[in-house]
């Protein structure tokens, strides 16, 4: 998705505009551009298609200001072009904007400036501010930029410069992120924090509705009606080198690998022997308030979504209360009941997914109670929340989430042993389900030094074109993910079904050139699945299974076999998406893919 990046100070400005925009590059993008503004005021503006590289190839030598914006572009109004990248500017070059978001009416906004002569150079809905930031300017920036915002309808963070007012940036926010940078003598901009890491790690951030106006020396918030806001500066603890590859060849590669201490971060603090339960200390519900939730709803999308199924089963065969996850991007429109009792769960990585973010907004208008699961610390959803609970795996940067949905299922686990505990768990279960999950780093630990097994039998797979993924209960959200993961980084045709399903429709894509991803956990079900796997053989299809150490059968029928270590029965699909995401890391290795920003994808999806 989009990103900005805004910076007022005394350092090369060029510079740490593109050192902002490459840290921004994981979110996905098309294009890229900035705007600098020299000491006496004139706007430079310098855009490029494709990678960063190709806009820092352009980007002058040299090129210095008192202050500038820079953007990555995720199109989503008009082709990817030059044109139609960011900053834009006014038709007289006194304007510069970078926007996140969508104008929903720049049509109608458009038709009005162009009836008045007005000529666009883009095919954006963004160009507009540009021009009508122009038109209203009448004595400061900041008022300009104020009246512009009422007559937009939609979603934006949006950053603004202009010649008339050197050495200074507006922004403001309106469902897309923007936090502030707080430096000495130099002040920030940016959509994601991890843009300024590198110079500074004091953070504002600011909500919808809010303004900014910025200078090297200080920043003012303020409301939409030119009211000052007290804003508290926090400090993030997030290290540069947590994001970047640390000798991995490639991010995914690295957060796939540091699953071990993500999941332990995850459940640092939070598992308590005396008790034998688990705390959480954010959720901002009282014991009794717990005690009474009747229902658990999980909405998320994607791998979110995935991690949610799995946490409901968990929820509901560990802690006995009926769970049941459900797609963001459904929920909004189908004008939910919200039954009495119920405690609504937003899972999101990024804590910006515009689908569930909206979802949360509409369930909480009905009067929900929303907790939010998310990583990123400050994100939208997890402000909105009525409580949460924080994932603690540092910065996931691949595009492909991989150590965020295993921290999921870790606060799944840990709200299953909570609610379990408060109602019919006896301490010694507590116990023992305490330490299975203790048991988990070190079993993961072991998955991960077998990798090179998982790559020799990826070179095998890697050429099928389609491949189906299998699973039931518990591991049938993981074949989801499985095959999530495989077409998003390989591109490889991958579809996930419960293994009982195949035989309703799914069975008539196998053959030789279809082969299955099987997952069998020795739980009740495992006779089950294997009957299934014989179904597939018997239609000559080719399959990759993923089993539980010891299995024989399992290694008599498939054709390649992986095993985990044994585990309890709920801890299989933390173990199993475990050698599917190296499954489908290598596999797109060995197609040459570019496995941290795959094509069409962004990181964080902030548009509907
Ligand atoms: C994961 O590999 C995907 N890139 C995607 O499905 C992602 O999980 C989804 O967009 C939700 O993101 P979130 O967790 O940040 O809300």
């Amino acid at each position: 998705m989009c990103g900005i990046v805004g910076y007022c100070g005394y350092r090369r400005t060029a510079q740490v505009l593109l050192e902002g925009l490459k840290r921004l590059e994981y979110r996905g993008y098309d294009s890229a551009g900035i705007c600098i503004q020299s000491t006496a005021g004139a706007l430079d503006v310098v855009k490029r298609t494709g990678k960063i590289s190709n806009l820092q190839n352009a980007v002058q030598e040299g090129a210095e200001g008192a202050c500038g914006i820079g953007h990555t572009r995720w199109a989503t109004h008009g082709e990817v072009n030059e044109s139609n990248a960011h900053p834009h500017n006014d038709a007289a070059d006194e304007f510069s904007v970078v926007h996140n978001g969508i104008i929903e009416n720049y049509l109608q906004l458009k038709q009005g400036l162009e009836a008045e002569g007005t000529v666009f150079r883009s095919t954006t809905d963004s160009e507009v501010i540009a021009h009508l930031v122009a038109k209203n300017y009448r004595d400061s920036l900041e008022q300009a930029v104020r009246d512009t915002l009422f007559l937009l309808k939609g979603t934006y963070g949006i950053a603004v410069i202009s010649s008339r007012e050197p050495g200074r940036i507006i922004g403001a926010r309106n469902g897309s992120p923007l936090v502030i940078g707080v430096g000495d003598n130099e002040m920030f901009l940016a959509s994601d924090v991890t843009a300024v890491l590198a110079y500074t790690r004091q953070a504002v951030y600011l909500n919808d509705g809010e303004m900014v106006s910025i200078t090297d020396k200080e920043f003012t918030t303020l409301d939409l009606h030119d009211r000052i806001i007290q804003k508290q500066i926090e400090l993030i603890d997030w290290e540069l080198e947590q994001i970047e590859r640390q000798g991995y060849k490639h991010f995914m590669e690295k957060e796939i690998h540091e699953q071990p201490e993500s999941i332990y971060r995850a459940f640092q603090g939070r598992l308590n022997t005396e008790t034998a339960a688990a705390h959480l200390g954010g959720l901002n519900m009282t014991l009794q308030e717990l005690r009474q939730v009747e229902r658990i709803r999980v909405i998320a999308a994607g791998t979110s979504y995935h991690a949610g199924m799995i946490g409901c089963t968990l929820l509901e065969q560990i802690a006995r209360i009926p769970s049941y996850a459900e797609l963001s991007s459904e929920v909004r429109y189908r004008n939910p009941v919200i039954e009495p009792n119920s405690l609504y769960i937003a899972v999101s990585q990024s804590g910006e997914t515009a689908d569930t973010l909206y979802a949360l907004r509409e369930l909480k208008r009905k009067g929900a109670k929303v907790l939010g699961m998310c990583n990123v610390v400050g994100s939208t959803i997890a402000r909105e929340s009525d409580g949460g609970v924080y994932l603690h795996s540092g910065p996931e940067i691949a595009v492909a989430s991989t150590k965020a949905f295993t921290s999921q299922l870790s606060v799944f686990y840990l709200l299953s042993l909570m609610f379990a505990r408060m109602k019919h768990c006896s301490m010694e279960d507590g116990l023992k389900f305490i330490s299975a999950l203790q048991e988990v780093y070190d079993q993961i630990r072991d998955i991960l030094g077998r990798a090179s097994d998982i790559r020799d039998i990826a070179k095998k797979y890697s050429h099928y074109r389609h491949m189906l993924f299998l699973g039931r209960g518990k591991t049938f959200p993981v074949a989801l993910e499985g095959a999530l993961k495989l077409k998003e980084i390989s591109y490889i045709h991958a579809e996930g079904y419960s293994a009982a399903e195949i035989k309703h429709g799914p069975i008539a894509l196998i053959d030789e050139h279809t082969p299955s991803v099987v997952l069998v956990p020795d739980d009740f079900l495992r006779d089950k699945v294997i009957s299934n796997m014989k179904e597939v053989k018997a239609r000559k299809g080719k399959i990759f299974a993923v089993a539980v150490e010891g299995d024989r059968e399992v290694q008599d029928i498939a054709d390649d076999v992986f095993f985990v270590p044994k585990a309890w029965e709920h801890i299989y699909p933390l173990l199993m998406v475990v050698p599917l995401q190296l499954f489908s890391y290598y596999c797109a290795l060995e197609l040459g893919c570019d496995v941290d920003r795959p094509r069409n994808l962004a990181k964080s999806v902030t548009v509907e």
